[in-house]
């Protein structure tokens, strides 16, 4: 676990650290300093900047240039970061600039053991976003390598920041910390291949991680119950594989039951693999399929928390967990299920199975009549389609509560977009024998699987739907996300909590 410590000493030039980090902006005239890199350039003899364009910097967003000291300075090297264009005078940094930036820096150091960050954190928020973004980006999963094939993430960061005694900053960082940890979690499940990560995988490294944590209660339905409770969907989709189902429910509520506080309800899509069923993907759209379950990790990983953070609401996750699988037990395309509560479902794709398994988790949360019910799952490639690999859409009966997610994200840092459930496409999932079919055609996919869901959405029960096919995953890495699962949504819901806990 990579530690963080702040201080207000602006004398970053006297750091010990192994790489000092300091920010530049893109300038008319060439790259330019950034706030927190003076004493560094005093040291250096007032030449940072023009060695920096010598060397080819131009202050664009999350460039790296490194310059080594030769003695000048303790730290033996010095990395430069691209913050793009410097804000207006007096204006702050965007804060999504300085996490991502910091945290590519911490991304690309992995190896080095200390790293100390004199970046623009002249705010409280900017401190923060700093701190946070640091942390976000020294991850790595090394599960699967042998000792020394790769370098561990950066094992020390500190900021430096004139606010560091702010009381906003401490508990800024106080929540970073946890909230960092919460999304590498999420990022190990999704990169933990499915062969090692089936069902009851996931619901033992959740029970793990929830060990000890207050005020946190798990109960699981395996198979057996499953049936008894009438899961159809979840069931249903698992029916293919040789490792059954699970339905994974964790509760957390602050200390003093019985004061009134917020309810929040998540429920996430866990596909631990998502072969296509019958209707199988072709290789290509198959390889990345161990990522099927990040609306789950997303969940659960959120759900942790706040509870490690003592979050003042209730919040219930359900993790939808399933395997789909084509074999002699796999459900057919034309075959029905009979949904959790009753309605029945013709499955006319196999392959469109997140929505089975999400409508049975979505009528089980409603029972509860939280404040809020909301969804996250990778569940259309046409979500990616409409609005590429980084935001993900949100779907909603209730325009505020839409609002709510999308503003929550924001601030998060997080890209999300609203869709349209229209009406008029309600039709297309009209089935000659069950009470709908599990697909529309071609056009609005993403749209079709908002409007399946809030078919399972009880009258009046608040409800958001989270399509995060395209950030889930990515082959590329960015700012503070490397390469593979990123814990998208972990840090929106959190969020989101957080607003309902400070309302209620
Ligand atoms: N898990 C996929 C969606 C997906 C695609 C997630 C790409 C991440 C990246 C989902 O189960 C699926 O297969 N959806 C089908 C639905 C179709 C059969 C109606 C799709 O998007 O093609
Ligand atoms: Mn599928
Ligand atoms: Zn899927």
């Amino acid at each position: 676990m990579t530690t963080i410590t702040l201080t207000s000493t602006t004398a970053s030039a006297k750091s010990r650290a192994d790489v000092l980090v300091i920010g530049v902006t893109t300038g008319s005239d060439g790259p330019m300093l950034a706030a927190g890199a003076d004493d560094v350039d005093a040291a250096l003899g007032g030449r940072l900047a023009a060695t920096l364009e010598a060397l080819g910097a131009t202050g664009k967003p999350e460039e790296i240039t490194k310059i080594a000291t030769s003695g000048s300075i303790k730290a033996p090297l010095v990395v430069a970061v691209g913050l793009g264009d410097a804000p207006a005078a007096g204006a702050a940094f965007d804060l999504e600039v300085l996490r991502s930036a910091a945290g590519a820096v911490t991304r690309t150091l992995s190896g080095t053991g200390s790293v100390a960050l004199s970046l623009p954190a002249a705010t409280p928020a900017e401190a923060v976003a700093v701190a946070e973004g640091s942390l976000l980006g020294a991850y790595g999963f090394t599960r699967y390598r042998a000792n020394g094939s790769v370098k561990p993430p950066v094992k020390s960061i500190t900021v430096h920041t004139p606010v560091a005694r702010d009381k906003s900053v401490k508990d800024g960082v106080a929540r970073a910390e946890p909230l960092a940890e919460a999304v590498a979690f999420a990022r190990d499940l999704i990169n933990t291949p499915a062969a090692d990560l089936h069902p009851a995988d996931f619901v033992a490294a959740a029970t793990a991680r929830f060990k000890g944590v207050a005020g946190v209660k798990i109960e699981v339905l395996d198979e057996k119950q499953l049936a008894k409770g009438g899961y159809g969907g979840i069931l249903g989709v698992g029916q293919g594989s040789m490792h059954p189902p699970r339905l994974l429910k964790i509760s957390y509520a602050p200390n003093g039951a019985g004061r009134k506080t917020g309810h929040l309800a998540l429920v996430g899509k866990g596909i631990t693999f998502d072969s296509g069923g019958l209707s199988i993907k072709p290789n290509d759209g198959m390889t990345t399929m161990k990522c099927d379950m990040s609306g789950a990790a997303a969940v659960v990983a959120a759900t942790l928390a706040l509870a490690q953070t003592k979050a003042d609401v209730r919040v219930t996750a359900y993790a939808c967990l399933a395997e789909n699988m084509p074999s002699g037990t796999a459900i057919r395309p034309s075959d029905v299920l009979t949904m959790y509560g009753g309605k029945t479902v013709e499955v006319l794709n196999t392959d469109a199975e997140g929505r089975l398994v999400l409508a049975d988790g979505i009528v089980r949360a409603s029972e509860e009549s939280p404040d809020l019910v909301v969804d996250v799952a990778t569940l259309t490639g046409a979500c990616v389609v409409a609005l590429g690999e980084r935001t993900s859409g949100v779907m909603s009966t209730d325009d505020g509560a839409r609002a709510a997610v999308i503003d929550a994200a924001a601030r998060a840092g997080e890209q999300m977009w609203p869709l349209p459930l229209p009406p008029e496409m309600r039709p297309k999932l009209e089935s000659s024998i069950a009470d709908l079919t599990n697909v529309g055609n071609r056009w609005g996919g993403a749209l079709t699987a908002g409007i399946f869901l809030a078919e399972f959405v009880p009258e009046g029960q608040r409800w958001v739907h989270v399509d995060i096919a395209g950030p889930a995953f990515t082959d590329k890495a960015y700012g503070y996300t490397q390469k593979g699962g990123t814990g998208a949504g972990v840090r929106t819901l959190v969020a989101l909590a957080e607003d309902m806990a400070a309302s209620s």
